[in-house]
């Protein structure tokens, strides 16, 4: 009896004694947010998650991983974006490490730090322990927007909307295609594109693909191409844009975006050597069957010219599950250039070779697509019918972009004659997209659209 009333009190002691020390050594232990987090953060996700958003090419991410009671917050999400791969955002898969730049990689021991930390409850830690992180910060660099507002400085050309496009109350996701003014004389002779920058009205512009510089996502800085290459853009040139807005809808959500895009020309007295091409290599004819999880479809691309190939961009709707470009060399080795595994509609990322890749005459492009039609993919705007290639979102595409150049050194001197087939060329693009486009009349009342599309949901398509 005795013992066991002794016991009692002494196994109670035994155990809180034990759980202090635990939690004295666990408190010394667990990683803080000023000592181990933020640091991980600045390097892997304030280029975004930063105060006032980023001026970087996009969309503001929804909270600030720089501010401790916002990081506490968010802790049980960022531990979720971390364990699904969605954050930090990127396409490619790690094989790929070190190819493609603007890659968003976060290292093992970063990730396993930051789930640490959140598995300890997200504590706070020293602030003093910041001045660490400052460092980081300062030395990581590029995160502060030039006084001109524009990354690639001042633009020898700026283009916007005629008018701001209102983005009404009931919207939750809008792609329109919309064309963007030149001012009156401000572009009256063909130019040389050396860089280009997309500067969307706000954070509900989610992404946008352009006519002229590809693809603006959010932490995604201006477009720039290697030095002695460009697209030339001939005087009075169809610049489009197709924009992604997504908000949360509902009363007072309305709002109005005036995006710009901005660009620098080549000066003269510099020389061209490469002039981007573009192919979307678009491949039709197929039908996913209703509820297939995982379709696949193929087509091939003959390279009939050595070419350097300065990026790719993959191109799918909410259906689009995975992509692959793999190279057939003339000798029949396989190399694998984009490996895509867990495509999203929601980050169109363009995969830009740190140096442009070459690639033989002979070779075949390879292009592989995946698409999964089943009620399980939570994007999946209708499992039950049949999809096949088309615009609307809930169509589908099978595009594998590429921007290339011929090998073969131009030397063009820029402020000298154009070689007229150069010219040419770059007018008939300019003017083939003029007749192709199908952008939104902004002279027409905004809602048109929206009425159109509700009525088609009304009528069970
Ligand atoms: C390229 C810009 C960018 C980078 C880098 C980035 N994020 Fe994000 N993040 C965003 C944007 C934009 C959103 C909002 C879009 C969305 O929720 O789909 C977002 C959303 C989130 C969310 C909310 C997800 C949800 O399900 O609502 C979390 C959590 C998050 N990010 C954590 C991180 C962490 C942690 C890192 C670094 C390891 C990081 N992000 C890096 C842009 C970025």
């Amino acid at each position: 009896m005795n013992l066991r009333f002794l016991n009692v009190p002494a196994a109670l002691f035994g155990l809180s004694a034990l759980m202090g020390a635990n939690a004295a050594s666990a408190q010394d232990l667990a990683p803080t947010f000023y000592a181990d987090a933020l640091p991980v953060f600045q390097k892997n996700c304030v280029a975004c998650h930063q105060p006032n958003g980023p001026k970087v090419g996009g969309i503001t991410a929804p909270m600030s991983l720089m501010d401790y009671d916002q990081a506490r917050i968010w802790a049980p999400m960022i531990k979720n974006a971390l364990l699904t791969g969605y954050m930090p955002p990127w396409g490619a898969h790690e094989r790929h490490r070190g190819e493609f730049k603007g890659e968003r990689y976060i290292d093992k021991k970063e990730k396993d730090l930051l789930l640490a930390w959140v598995d300890a409850g997200a504590l706070e830690g020293n602030p003093a322990d910041a001045a660490r992180a400052d460092g980081l910060l300062a030395s990581a660099g590029g995160n502060v927007l030039p006084k001109s507002g524009w990354w690639i400085g001042d633009p020898d050309l700026i283009v916007q909307f005629e008018r701001p496009v209102k983005v009404p109350d009931q919207v939750e996701d809008w792609q329109p295609s919309i064309q963007m003014q030149v001012p009156e004389g401000a572009h009256t002779e063909p130019k040389w594109v050396a860089k280009a920058e997309l500067d969307p009205g706000g954070p509900w512009v989610h992404h946008i693909v352009s006519s002229h510089m590809g693809v603006g996502v959010p932490g995604r800085g201006p477009f720039e191409y290697p030095k002695g290459w460009g697209v030339l853009m001939p005087e009075d040139p169809f610049i489009t844009v197709d924009m992604h807005y997504h908000k949360t809808p509902g009363e007072g959500t309305a709002i109005e975006d005036m995006t710009r895009a901005g660009f620098k020309f080549y000066e003269n007295g510099d020389v061209i050597d490469h002039v981007v091409e573009t192919n979307l290599l678009p491949h039709r004819g197929w039908t996913i069957p209703p509820g297939d999880p995982n379709f696949k479809v193929t087509s091939e691309h003959q390279i009939d010219e050595d070419i350097f190939l300065l990026s790719m961009g993959p191109h799918m709707h909410y259906r689009g599950k995975a992509m692959r470009y793999d190279l057939e060399y003339p000798d029949g080795e396989m190399e694998t250039l984009l490996w895509v595994p867990d495509y999203d509609f929601n980050w169109q990322f363009l995969y830009e070779y740190k140096e442009p890749k070459f690639i033989p005459a002979g070779s075949t492009l390879h292009m592989s697509w995946w698409f999964d039609n089943s009620e399980s993919n939570r994007f999946n705007p209708d499992p039950t019918v049949a999809v096949e290639y088309g615009p609307a979102t809930t169509d589908e595409m099978a595009n594998a972009r590429i921007y290339y150049a011929p090998t073969t050194p131009q030397h063009i001197v820029v402020g000298e004659e154009i070689p007229a087939d150069i010219l040419a060329r770059a007018r008939h693009d300019e003017q083939t997209r003029r007749e192709r486009s199908n952008t939104l009349d902004l002279s027409k009342d905004d809602v048109d659209w929206l009425n159109e599309s509700q009525k088609m949901i009304e009528d069970g398509h």
